[in-house]
């Protein structure tokens, strides 16, 4: 097996490290940050990713993955170099590759023998025409490289189940010399016959930011029907059932809710209309989800408002912060939109979620953060349920409508069934099927 480096030790690096490692190569994991390569070290990890750390303790244990701080050595000691650091978006949306930049260059200054360098993180269409060009200079004209793009498909939550058993592996590379290291690399994949697609690197880079910008145009469609479904008195969740059963729908991303958020689909639309307006085109149907997203954000608030119109005063409890379940993450959450949004309104918060008020601590380190669910319920003039952990699921409703002052549920994804909610007393307002009650 190759001896590979992975640079950037985020759930993306660190997953594909642990991952490529438990395909039987042998992997260092290099990060810059003197903390995250301590806690490594010593056996820990330093995201929430379920699953991560069995994965991360088996390989170490088998001497298969290290990590150092050292970037240097990591790559001079490898073949193949995994760029996985962050691409955040930018002031105007596009995606930030500055820390590319450092990670090619460096790349440039090591190369003692032939390596191929990869994208893995997500890159605008023509990063690895450029990264190519960057090494190029900066090793002084060496030939003796490749650039891949080999983007990933993780979603934060199941990235480790993700990594282990994807869809399908994209590599892109027109040098055959790099499309057989690859093929090495993801040998174990191959041999059990994951889907494996070699194309040249632009459509590697396009399938990341298509792929994305899809699912987050489809999240946007339900959710838009969803608001149609509360006029006409429809059932979102009905509605998506016998949609999903058209084979080219698919039931996959068709559940509505408080609009999409994450390290991801927020970043990747933008930057992909970003990408269009670079190449003089405009990309109006991703430019319309953007919009609409936020909108669907917002909304939470007045469906609040649609049975509480005035909140001075008022104590609301909000349950969940990350932008969805298993993840500590906070990136573009909902919640970031609603909550200032709440407050603007004079409304007092009472919050709650189970792995994600430290991160959502660092944007917003004012807000009445509470031990659990009910302790955020008790006193609340209102309830909003943002992220559907499981133990928000199987709330002790009769607990839940004692410790609220009035009885108002507002269900932004879907968890609680209208009609029971009314018989137990709730004002319940949820995405799609709020007239499913009357
Ligand atoms: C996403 C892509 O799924 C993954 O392939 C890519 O590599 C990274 O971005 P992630 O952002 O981790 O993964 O989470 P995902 O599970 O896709 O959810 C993204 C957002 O969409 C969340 O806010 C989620 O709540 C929302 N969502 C998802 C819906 O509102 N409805 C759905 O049906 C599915």
């Amino acid at each position: 097996m190759k001896k590979i480096c992975v640079v950037g030790t985020g759930y993306v690096g660190l997953v594909t490290a642990a991952g490529l490692a438990d395909f039987g190569n042998s992997v260092i994991g290099v990060d810059i940050d003197k903390e995250k390569i301590r806690i490594l070290q010593e056996g820990g990890i330093p995201i929430y990713e379920p699953g991560l750390l069995e994965v991360v303790e088996r390989n170490v244990k088998a001497g298969r993955l290290t990590f150092t701080t050292d970037i240097d050595s990591a790559i001079q000691n490898s073949r193949v170099v995994f760029s996985a650091v962050g691409t955040p978006p930018g002031e105007g949306g596009e995606a930030d590759l500055r820390a590319v930049w450092i990670v090619a260059a460096t790349f440039a200054k090591n190369l003692n023998d032939y390596k191929v360098f990869i994208n893995k993180s997500t890159v605008p269409v023509g990063t690895g025409k450029k990264t190519r060009e960057l090494i190029l200079k900066e090793s002084g004209g060496s030939e003796t490289f490749d650039v891949v793009s080999n983007p990933e498909f993780l979603r934060e939550g199941s990235a480790v189940g993700d990594f282990l058993n994807p869809d399908r592996v994209v590599v892109g590379s027109r040098s055959k010399k790099a499309q057989t290291i690859m093929k090495d690399v993801y040998h174990a994949l191959i041999t059990r016959g994951v889907p494996y697609v070699e194309t040249n690197i632009e459509s590697a880079e396009i399938i990341k930011y298509a792929s994305n910008a899809f699912l987050a145009v489809k999240i946007t469609f339900i959710n838009e029907i969803a608001n149609l479904c509360d006029i006409v008195g429809g059932d979102v969740n009905e509605v998506a059932k016998a949609m999903g059963m058209d084979g080219r729908i698919s039931p996959k991303f068709l559940h509505a809710g408080p609009g999409f958020g994450g390290s991801c689909f927020p970043k990747d639309t933008m930057a992909l209309v970003e990408i269009f307006k670079e190449n003089g085109i405009k990309s109006r149907v991703v430019e319309a989800a953007i919009e609409a997203n936020e909108l669907q954000k917002q909304g939470v608030v007045s469906k609040l408002k649609s049975v509480m119109p005035e909140l001075k005063g008022k104590t609301v409890a909000i349950l969940g912060l990350a932008f969805k379940p298993n993840t500590d993450d906070t990136r573009f959450s909902p919640t970031k939109v609603v909550i200032p949004l709440l407050e603007k309104e004079g409304a007092e918060l009472q919050v709650y979620d189970p792995v994600a008020m430290q991160d959502f601590k660092r944007d917003f380190p004012h807000l009445n953060y509470k031990n659990n669910a009910y302790e955020a319920i008790d006193g609340a003039d209102a309830l909003i349920l943002m992220t559907e952990w499981n133990e928000f699921r199987s709330l002790d409703l009769k607990r839940v409508r004692s410790l609220l002052k009035s009885p108002v549920f507002i269900d932004t994804r879907n968890i609680y069934d209208p009609r029971d909610m009314k018989e137990k007393g709730f004002i319940f307002v949820c995405t799609g099927r709020t007239r499913c009650a009357l």
